[in-house]
């Protein structure tokens, strides 16, 4: 039986003012009345799963227990980091944590930013990792790419996995544009979606050999853990001193171990305003709006109004974010770079 693991330990800052530390993306209902960990925990349903692990920030620790109740889930154990160090430490922990309960099943990691249009097409294509994780394959998903996209990682395809899915040739965590260029146009690179397929005992073992450190941290940090109701804390000294870096590159870019299963099922990671803008349904000018919002002579625009009246008149391609205390006007086509400017107001102007 698989184990889901999700990862809700992300900042979310490209989707300021509405993404907040105290309240990161993962914790909005960004898309309807559901937080984006509600529908992650919801594609589960009707899976033949274990009792999810959750792993996500000390500081958001009843965010989280409140989604996981909303959604009805059962027996979760929530893994609180008192810091994130990335989600190579988060995925450590988790394998640790499953194998030390004798969970020797696959561990299926989600992220819990995800847009996940065919939810069928998804679980197909889990079934498909889960026989290759079996087989002890590191299962990654692969998604056409549509653009150059320098925000996500790539995998290029290689020989055939008995009709499940593919070796991985070669991982690149995060090209440089001209890198992602030529990917988009060598037709064989698929980007790779976050979301893994892996038994414990081998993720244990690619990071015994790819990143000891951050293996032999997570085990001090988990060997003396306290348990407090559903939460479990790991020892704060041993889990801060943990190398931080992510899966992708601690192991996924190294091992030769890797696996892909090609995902169509209009997959998107909501990392920012256009990529939100993307997924939300459209009127005819190509407004998406949330809120009381009233546009004229407007389109590519998406306007979030949360306590006021906004209104628009002659704009194109704008993203507006109304809250109570922020208002966000930014072109739509750079809201990748707001990173740069939250770390601006954070220091203080
Ligand atoms: N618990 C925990 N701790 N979770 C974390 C941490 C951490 O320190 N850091 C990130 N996460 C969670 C985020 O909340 C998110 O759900 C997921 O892990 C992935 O982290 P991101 O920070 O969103 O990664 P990314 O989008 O830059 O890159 C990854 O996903 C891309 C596709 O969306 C990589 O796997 C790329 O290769 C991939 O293309
Ligand atoms: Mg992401």
């Amino acid at each position: 039986m698989m184990t889901p693991v999700i990862l809700a330990g992300g900042n979310g800052v490209r989707l300021w003012p509405l993404s907040r530390r105290a309240r990161p993306k993962q914790f909005l209902s960004l898309e309807e009345d559901r937080s984006l960990l509600a529908r992650t925990l919801s594609r589960l349903e009707g899976l033949p799963l274990a009792p999810p692990i959750v792993i996500c920030q000390e500081a958001h620790r009843f965010l989280a227990a409140e989604q996981l109740r909303r959604a009805g889930v059962q027996g979760a154990t929530l893994l609180l980091e008192p810091e994130g160090r990335g989600t190579a430490p988060a995925i450590a922990l988790a394998a640790l944590l499953a194998h030390g309960e004798g969970r020797e099943g696959p561990l299926l990691v989600l992220p819990s930013d995800h847009h996940l249009g065919d939810e069928g097409a998804f679980r197909e294509a889990v079934a498909s990792a889960a026989r290759l994780a079996d087989r002890g394959r590191l299962v990654t998903f692969g998604v056409v790419p549509t653009r150059a996209e320098t925000g996500f990682g790539y995998l290029q395809a290689g020989d055939p996995l008995g009709g499940e899915g593919f070796v991985v040739a070669r991982f690149v965590e995060k090209p440089a544009i001209e890198r992602a260029e030529a990917f988009l146009a060598a037709g064989d690179h698929y980007w790779n979606s976050g979301i893994f397929v892996m038994r414990p005992a081998d993720a244990l073992a690619a990071l015994a050999t790819h990143a000891p450190m951050i293996l032999a941290a997570c085990r001090e940090a988990l060997a003396g853990a306290a348990t407090d109701l559903d939460f479990l804390r790991p020892v704060e000294a041993a889990f801060l001193a943990c190398p931080a870096d992510s899966i992708d590159v601690a192991v996924m870019e190294r091992t030769d171990r890797a696996a892909m299963v090609p995902l169509d099922a209009g997959w998107s990671d909501i990392g920012s305003w256009q990529a939100l803008w993307e997924v939300l349904p459209h009127d005819a000018d190509g407004n998406a709006l949330q809120g009381d919002v009233v546009c004229e002579a407007s389109r590519g625009l998406l306007v979030h109004a949360e306590s006021r009246l906004v209104a628009t008149l002659g704009v194109a391609d704008l993203v507006v974010v109304e809250t109570r205390d922020a208002v966000l006007v930014a072109d739509r086509a750079s809201s990748q770079a707001l990173r740069g400017l939250v770390d601006r107001l954070e220091a203080g102007g």
